[in-house]
């Protein structure tokens, strides 16, 4: 069939959306939720209160709950449930994304439940499981049940195994679901470990691995752009694309996570994780539905289609650096080595950069650049798909000098949305070309604030839907690519490179292009 052939019988044409309306002039559209206990393991911990009990309130003031929800809080530290009340509202109210409807923090919180205690007493299961049989006896019906571990990674066998040994993993007909935040695993011998100490405990379908980006709209975008829109599949291959580049800068530093990120350092803190998750959606084949096992069997397969590095590979495909001292909104600030926390000859990455292949047939040839990094110039997430050169350039002898290949760069964040590089004639008698923009943004569009990610995880995780979240095997082919360079690394002695805080990053990554390809600027 030629291109632009009418529709067949088969193939309906859709029908058109009226134009010009905004989706969202109605709010959000949210998903009924079966009624539910949500327990949450770490519960004074940073992630806690920083996205979890926002996210929760945020769902509850849209009315996204279900009418019977209760929440119960797992931790160490000892306080009275009153306390721990106090300690959740100021949570929301420091970090809500909207300012707090009291009416409504009050009744979200109005019957939360604290369990102090550490992990590993048997105590606290029983406090837990007598806390949960009673808000069923309460609302009169067997309740639905998540577990969310927000906890140290150290503890994720332990809290599995001690609910398991106390029969939480099942509850009659209800839905028992398990929700395990990252990094899950810090090899991949650990990661494997994990996933058979969960196993032995739940079934893969109540297992709900958090990989955040997933919840980010603008990473769902990636998936919406390619596959409802004709005009970019034809061009999706090693015929036409020349590069993918996708970053994730931040412009803060480690703030007070030196325990957490010395042992972790960039690669295993975002690359293993929600990079690699960023390259699967790019590149992988157009699932059979967006249900949860086909769309992550096809991300799978992009794994498993990567060239697995070696140690005689690794300096060659991946570049790591710390940050030096420097400058970041316009204020002087330290380097790593001198942040609170950090050993003084710590070879913890802030930095890591690599070139990777999906080997396969719609890939094979096209490099996919990665990197990351704490403290460069700006906050950006992005993924720019290089198109190959135009063939011929028939202008060149007018000056036409700005001439690039097209560039096509879906924005995740700050400015959410997608742009387009063209070539245009400038203005003038003569034919000279320059690249313009072509853009599309959220804001602009939707007029409305995107949804936290963790609003739209948890909510899904509740309903049972593991689409956005990562199965075993595929959190095992992601540390099948990042386990030989974190081990590699380990065994390379010797000061890292620096690079200023506030910089582009450090030279040592330009060695990773091939070509004329080169880092885009932040
Ligand atoms: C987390 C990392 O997973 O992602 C942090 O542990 C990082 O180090 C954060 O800052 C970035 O997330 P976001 O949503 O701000 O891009």
């Amino acid at each position: 069939m030629s291109d632009g052939a009418p529709a067949t019988a088969t193939q309906p044409r859709p029908s058109r959306a009226p134009e010009e309306v905004n989706p969202l002039v109605e709010g959000l559209e949210r998903l009924p939720v079966h009624p539910t206990t949500l327990v949450i393991f770490g519960a004074t911990g940073d992630l806690a209160r920083r996205k979890l009990l926002p996210a929760l309130y945020n769902l509850a003031h849209e009315g996204a709950l279900p009418e019977r929800f209760h929440l119960v809080g797992v931790s160490r530290s000892d306080m009275p449930h009153g306390d721990y009340r106090e300690m959740a509202i100021d949570a929301v109210r420091q970090f809500s994304r909207r300012e707090p409807d009291e009416k409504v923090l009050q009744e979200l919180l109005d019957e939360i439940r604290y369990i102090p205690g550490s992990f590993d007493d048997a105590d606290v299961y029983s406090k837990l499981s007598d806390t949960l049989d009673e808000f069923d006896e309460k609302t009169g019906q067997a309740l639905n049940r998540a577990f969310y571990l927000s906890t140290a990674p150290a503890f994720f066998p332990v809290i599995v195994k001690a609910l398991g040994d106390h029969g939480l993993q099942r509850h009659g007909d209800s839905d028992v679901r398990v929700i395990i935040e990252k990094p899950f695993g810090t090899y991949l011998e650990e990661a494997r470990a994990l996933n058979h100490e969960v196993l032995s405990v739940f079934d893969e379908r109540q297992v709900f691995r958090i990989d955040h980006y997933l919840g980010k709209e603008t990473v769902q975008n990636v998936l919406a752009f390619r596959f409802a829109n004709g005009m970019f599949e034809p061009l999706w291959n090693r015929n036409y694309i020349d590069s993918v580049q996708i970053t994730a800068a931040e412009d803060i530093g480690i703030g007070s996570r030196a325990g957490y990120y010395d042992s972790a350092g960039a690669l295993r803190d975002l690359v293993q994780n929600h990079m690699l998750q960023l390259l699967c959606l790019l590149a992988m084949e157009p699932p059979v539905d967006f249900s949860a096992d086909p769309v992550r069997d096809e991300k799978v397969k992009v794994l498993r289609a990567i060239d697995a590095p070696t140690p005689e590979t690794v300096p060659h495909m991946a570049a790591r650096a710390q940050y030096g001292p420097g400058v970041s909104g316009g204020d002087p600030v330290p380097g790593y080595l001198q942040e609170e926390g950090v050993p003084e000859d710590s070879n913890t990455e802030t930095f890591a950069a690599l070139r990777l292949h999906v080997d396969n047939w719609r890939w094979a040839g096209v490099p996919f650049y990665l990197r990351t990094g704490k403290r460069l110039a700006r906050k950006a997430t992005e993924i720019a798909v290089t198109l190959r050169p135009v063939p011929h350039l028939a202008f060149q002898q007018d000056g036409s000098l700005g001439v690039r290949p097209n560039t096509l760069v879906l924005m995740i964040q700050p400015n959410e949305g997608v742009s387009l590089s063209l070539g245009a004639k400038i203005p003038g008698t003569r034919m000279r070309i320059r690249p313009v923009q072509m853009e599309f943004l959220y804001g602009t569009s939707f007029l409305s604030q995107s949804p936290e990610a963790y609003e739209r995880l948890i909510m899904d995780a509740m309903r049972g839907d593991a689409t956005l979240f990562t199965r075993n095997d595929e959190v095992e082919a992601q540390w099948r690519v990042c386990d030989p360079i974190v081990r590699t690394w380990e065994q390379t002695a010797g000061p890292l490179p620096q690079y200023p805080a506030g910089s582009q990053g450090p030279d040592e990554v330009n060695a990773l292009m091939l070509g004329d390809d080169r880092w885009r600027a932040l």
